[in-house]
C-alpha cells in the first residue's frame, strides 16, 4: 500500500449480518491508514456479531444503525451518507441483504441509502456455500452486475459453518485492494504488461548459488499499479518473499535461463515489456549436481562462468517488440551511464536509480532517461513511484487506434 494512497477518498462502509463482520474492523483500519475517511453504518443484524463502538473506535466517526437518527439535522440520513461518498462498499454483503439490493428495497437506512445513491456500489459477498450456490442467490447477484454494481469476491475455502466451498468472505487486505485498484485510473485500460522482478539465483551446487540483494519491491509495487492501471499483468518473478499482487498472474523461476525462457514463452501476447529484475550476469557452467565438499588437503574450488542471456536486450531485438522499459542500477555517474544503457539496448525508456542505496528499501528516486532527454523525478515510496511511473509509460505508448 502506498501512503495515503487514499485520501481524499470518502467511503461508506455498509456492513450487515454475518460472521465475516469482524473482519471489517481490519478492512477499516487498512482504509483508514490509507488516507481514506470510512463512515460505517450497520444493519440491525450487523450489530449482532461486532458493536458500533468498536466500529466507531476503527473509524473515528460515530457509527449509523438507524433510518431513524435524529443526529442528522434534515432528518434525512439516506441522502446526506450517500450524496457525500465517493463508493459506498457493503461488507460483509450478506444472502438477504443481496436479495434487498436486486430488488431495490428500502426497508432500512443501509438499503435505502443505496437506492438514493448517485455514487457505485461495491458488494463483498459472505455466506455459506449452499446460500451462495442457490439460484436465487445467483440470480440476484447477475442481476446487481447487470446494475452496473462491482461484486468483489466471494474466495473459496474454509467456513465458519465448518463447511468447504465458494462463498466465504476475500481476507480484509484482498478487499483492500480491489478498493484501491476500483479508484486508481485506468491509464493502462485494455494493455497487457509483461514484467520481470527480483534477483536470479545462479546455482554452484545443489545447496549453494550466486544471487544479489534486489528485494523484488519496485517490481512488485509496478505489478500492482500496472494491475490497479487496468492492465492485464504477467510477473515473472526471481526468488523473493513478497505476496502476489492482487489480480497479477505470477510464474516464480529461480535462474536467469528460466526467467529468459519463461519471457520469451509469453512476451508475443503483451505489449508493454518493464525489466525490473536484477538478472546475475554470469552463470556458473555445469552447476555440481552434489554438495561440493571440503578437502582434507584444504583445495579451493574453481569455478567456470558462462554469461547469462539479457532478456532485456532480447525481447528489444524481437522483430515486433512490445514497448520496453528497462531498470538501471548504478552505484555512480548515473547520468552517463543511464543513457548509454538505455541506447545500448535498444529500447524507448530506462528508469535509473542508484541501485545499492534502493536495494530492499521502501522509498526510491529515480531517473527517466529517453532519446528526447532525462527527467527526474522526486523522491518516493516504492508504491506511489510505481504508479507515477506506470502514469509515464502510459503517456509514451503508441495509439493502439492508429496500429491497422
Ligand atoms: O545491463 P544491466 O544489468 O545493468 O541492465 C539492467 C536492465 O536490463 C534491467 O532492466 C534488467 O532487468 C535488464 N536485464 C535483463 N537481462 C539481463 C541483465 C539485465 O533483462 N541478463
Amino acid at each position: 500500500m502506498a501512503t495515503a494512497e487514499l485520501a481524499g477518498k470518502h467511503l461508506v462502509l455498509g456492513m450487515t449480518g454475518g460472521i465475516a463482520c469482524y473482519k471489517i474492523a481490519e478492512l477499516t483500519r487498512l482504509l483508514v491508514k490509507a488516507g481514506a475517511t470510512v463512515q460505517v453504518v450497520m444493519t440491525e443484524a450487523a450489530t449482532q456479531f461486532i458493536t458500533p463502538v468498536t466500529m466507531q473506535a476503527l473509524s473515528g466517526r460515530p457509527v449509523y444503525t438507524s433510518q431513524w437518527d435524529a443526529r442528522v439535522p434534515n432528518n434525512m440520513a439516506h441522502i446526506d451518507l450517500s450524496r457525500e461518498a465517493d463508493a459506498i462498499v457493503i461488507a460483509p454483503a450478506s444472502t438477504d441483504f443481496l436479495a434487498k439490493l436486486a430488488h431495490g428495497m428500502a426497508d432500512d437506512l443501509l438499503a435505502t441509502l443505496c437506492v438514493a445513491r448517485e455514487c457505485p456500489l461495491l458488494v463483498v459477498p459472505a455466506m455459506n456455500r449452499q446460500m451462495w450456490a442457490n439460484p436465487a442467490t445467483q440470480r440476484n447477484v447477475a442481476q446487481l452486475r447487470a446494475d452496473g454494481v462491482e461484486t468483489l469476491g466471494p474466495d473459496s475455502g474454509p467456513q465458519a459453518c465448518g463447511e468447504v466451498g465458494d462463498g466465504r468472505m476475500l481476507e480484509p487486505e484482498a478487499v483492500y485492494e480491489a478498493i484501491a485498484s476500483f479508484f486508481a485510473p485506468k491509464v493502462l485500460a485494455g494493455r497487457r504488461v509483461l514484467l520481470t522482478a527480483g534477483p536470479t539465483f545462479e546455482p554452484i551446487d545443489p545447496v549453494r548459488g550466486i544471487t544479489n540483494r534486489s528485494s523484488g519491491k519496485m517490481g512488485f509495487a509496478l505489478a500492482r499499479a500496472a494491475q490497479q492501471a487496468g492492465a492485464d499483468v504477467h510477473l515473472v518473478a526471481g526468488p523473493v518473499a513478497l505476496d502476489t499482487p492482487w489480480g497479477v498472474f505470477r510464474e516464480d523461476v529461480q535462474t536467469a535461463q528460466q526467467m529468459h525462457d519463461a519471457v520469451m514463452r509469453a512476451v508475443p501476447d503483451y505489449d508493454i515489456f518493464i525489466a525490473v529484475a536484477a538478472v546475475a550476469d554470469w552463470r556458473v557452467d555445469h552447476a555440481s549436481d552434489h554438495k561440493i565438499k571440503k578437502t582434507a588437503d584444504h583445495r579451493l574450488p574453481s569455478f567456470t562462468f558462462v554469461e547469462n542471456p539479457d532478456i532485456l536486450a532480447a525481447v528489444a531485438r524481437l522483430p515486433h517488440p512490445p514497448f520496453c522499459v528497462g531498470f538501471a542500477a548504478e552505484s555512480g555517474d548515473l547520468d552517463v551511464h543511464g543513457e548509454e544503457k538505455r541506447a545500448r539496448k535498444n529500447v524507448p525508456l530506462l528508469i535509473g536509480n542508484l541501485g545499492p542505496l534502493t536495494f530492499g528499501r521502501d522509498d526510491n528516486e529515480v531517473v527517466l532517461f529517453e532519446a528526447s532527454g532525462q527527467k527526474k523525478l522526486p523522491r518516493a515510496d516504492k508504491q506511489a513511484l510505481a504508479s507515477t511511473l506506470i502514469a509515464e509509460i502510459a503517456k509514451r505508448l503508441p495509439d493502439t487506434s492508429l496500429i491497422s
